[in-house]
């Protein structure tokens, strides 16, 4: 995808801004910039991912640098940068879960998918993408789908069957 692509977006309709309202609305009026986290949570739920552009109309809407904004998005990894797949899949490569066979899970999704760390597969199913820790090292190795199922104990064979389970999800 060009910078272009990256960078353009349509105006955020209005009841995105209604959306947001609410969210401001918890914090007290000086305080808009507080729901920066929840308003580009909402974004991107509805659009999929953050553009910069949307970066700007949040930043706009709340009354805050756009850099200041850019800076959310780019410090937490739930943030897309761009486009992805209906599935993204976050491996955590951090040490525990490297000791813990994750090198392996991780080399096996890329098999599986045909893609490498970073890459969405031609039918925009899955995005394959690396995760710093989780907090869930005793569980190790694991991965997040779509930033809210954690998958723990993650095997070539427990891979398999959520890899099919969520390919026939789409059949
Ligand atoms: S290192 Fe993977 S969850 Fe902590």
């Amino acid at each position: 995808m060009s910078s272009d692509a990256i960078r353009a977006s349509a105006p955020l309709p209005a009841a995105t801004f209604a959306r947001f309202e609410k969210e401001v609305a918890k914090s007290p009026a000086d305080q808009r910039q507080s729901a920066v986290m929840a308003c580009l949570a909402i974004v991107q739920q509805e659009l999929g991912w953050v553009s910069l552009d949307s970066e700007k109309q949040v930043a706009e809407y709340l009354g805050m640098p756009p850099i200041a904004v850019h800076e959310v998005t780019t410090f937490y990894n739930m943030y897309n940068q761009r486009p992805v797949g209906k599935y993204k899949l976050n491996v955590c490569t951090n040490l525990p879960c490297q000791l813990r066979d994750g090198a392996t899970v991780l080399h096996h999704l890329e098999h599986r998918l045909g893609i490498k760390m970073g890459e969405t597969t031609a039918d925009g199913l899955f995005t394959l993408q690396q995760s710093e820790c989780v907090g869930a090292c005793a569980d190790s190795p694991v991965l997040l789908v779509n930033d809210r199922t954690m998958c723990s104990f993650m095997s070539t064979d427990k891979i398999d069957q959520m890899i099919d389970g969520l390919k026939k999800a789409q059949a």
